[in-house]
């Protein structure tokens, strides 16, 4: 069983592999400092740190008063499209300061660091599916900065001996399968939770952003993978780096793409909603089309999606959406005093 560091265990991503982590016996505890995510997705009992990744006083105090096996690392902004508009601030960080975290956690120790990277490192796809191997040539700030922080970790087992996975997931969604936590980024940018948003009535329509892409019916085409089969892999990588496997690069991916349409008509289907659409401008920085070859992942690491439908991933957001409804509409009801 491991201690692990997980660094921003309070977003979507983070708090899922937290609650896997706990559920498989180990011992997470979380840093996060809130800038996106939420204290309330750290499952109950997991100890949490508020605070920066470049926050060096803060490390030091965390990471001295305990030992830590491994460093799951999830702190940062994740946004294509703001990315674009601010890069200066995803270099620092999700570059900048994740150099004061590895250091720190060098010094005090940890070893071993699973990675979150993207699928905005690769080039424009010219197959139908982008493996490990193909080009890399990130087309926004956001995916930029994720590259860099993979060559940083080369760079540091080359001269530290940090091994490392990095997991390049392509479009992370649903919700955990009891509904204890889901998507919640204010402001939501992120096409399911929208498309759902639309259905409880918390927004009035979506939007598609280009439907003039050079795909079948024009909008973007992006795999869609379930949270808890992320999670999933993240133990298996975890178990990888125990057994003393090299470090490696993985896509996480179902390896099936989903046009922005296909996936409103399922949320239609799902939710038995009509769900308004407008057509709007392209989004700046968003590919086309990228879909995962999620082979290696497979082969090397066994791991085996179990969540893979639209109909399941979607209908996981639903139940978490309708109860994040509810949540806001109490909010909303005034003071009778
Ligand atoms: N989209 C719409 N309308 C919306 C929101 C999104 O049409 O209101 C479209 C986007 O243009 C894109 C697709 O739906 O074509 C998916 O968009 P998301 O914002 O849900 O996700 P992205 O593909 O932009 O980005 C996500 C993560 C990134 C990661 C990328 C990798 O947020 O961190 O997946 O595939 F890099």
């Amino acid at each position: 069983m491991k201690r692990v560091l997980v660094a921003g265990g309070a977003g979507y991503i983070g708090a899922h592999v937290t609650q896997a982590l706990l559920d498989a016996g180990h011992f997470p505890v979380v840093l996060d400092a809130l800038y996106t995510g939420h204290r309330d997705l750290v499952p109950p009992g997991v100890p949490f740190v508020e605070g920066d990744i470049g926050d060096r006083a803060l490390l030091k105090q965390c990471l001295s008063g305990q030992t830590f096996d491994v460093l799951m690392h999830f702190a940062a902004f994740s946004q294509v499209a703001e990315s674009v508009g601010f890069p200066l601030r995803y270099y620092d960080n999700n570059v900048g300061r994740t150099a004061v975290l590895l250091d720190e956690a060098l010094m005090h120790g940890i070893r071993d660091v699973v990675f979150s990277s993207t699928a905005a490192v690769y080039a424009e796809p010219v197959g139908e599916r982008i493996a490990e191997d193909d080009p890399l040539a990130p087309g926004n700030p956001y995916g930029s900065t994720k590259l860099a922080v993979e060559r940083m970790l080369v760079d540091c087992e080359h001269a530290h001996g940090l091994r490392h996975v990095s997991f390049r997931y392509f479009n992370a969604a649903g919700a955990d399968l009891l509904a204890r936590r889901g998507e919640r980024h204010l402001p939501e940018t992120h096409l399911i939770p929208l498309v759902l948003q639309a259905a409880t009535g918390r927004r009035e329509a979506v939007s598609i952003f280009g439907d003039d892409y050079p795909t079948a019916d024009g909008t973007c085409i992006r795999d869609y993978v379930h949270v808890a089969d992320l999670a999933q892999a993240h133990l298996l990588g975890l178990d990888a780096l125990d057994a003393g496997a090299p470090s490696r690069v993985f896509n996480l991916g179902n390896d099936r793409g989903f046009s922005v349409r296909e996936v409103i008509e399922v949320a239609r289907a799902v939710t038995g909603q009509s769900i308004d659409v407008r057509i709007a401008s392209r989004r700046p920085g968003d590919a086309p089309v990228l879909v995962a070859d999620s082979a290696r992942a497979r082969l090397e690491l066994g791991w085996t999606p179990r969540y893979t439908t639209p109909e399941v991933i979607i209908g996981s957001a639903w139940e978490w959406e309708v109860a994040e409804a509810a949540r806001v509409a109490s909010r909303r009801i005034p003071s009778t005093r």
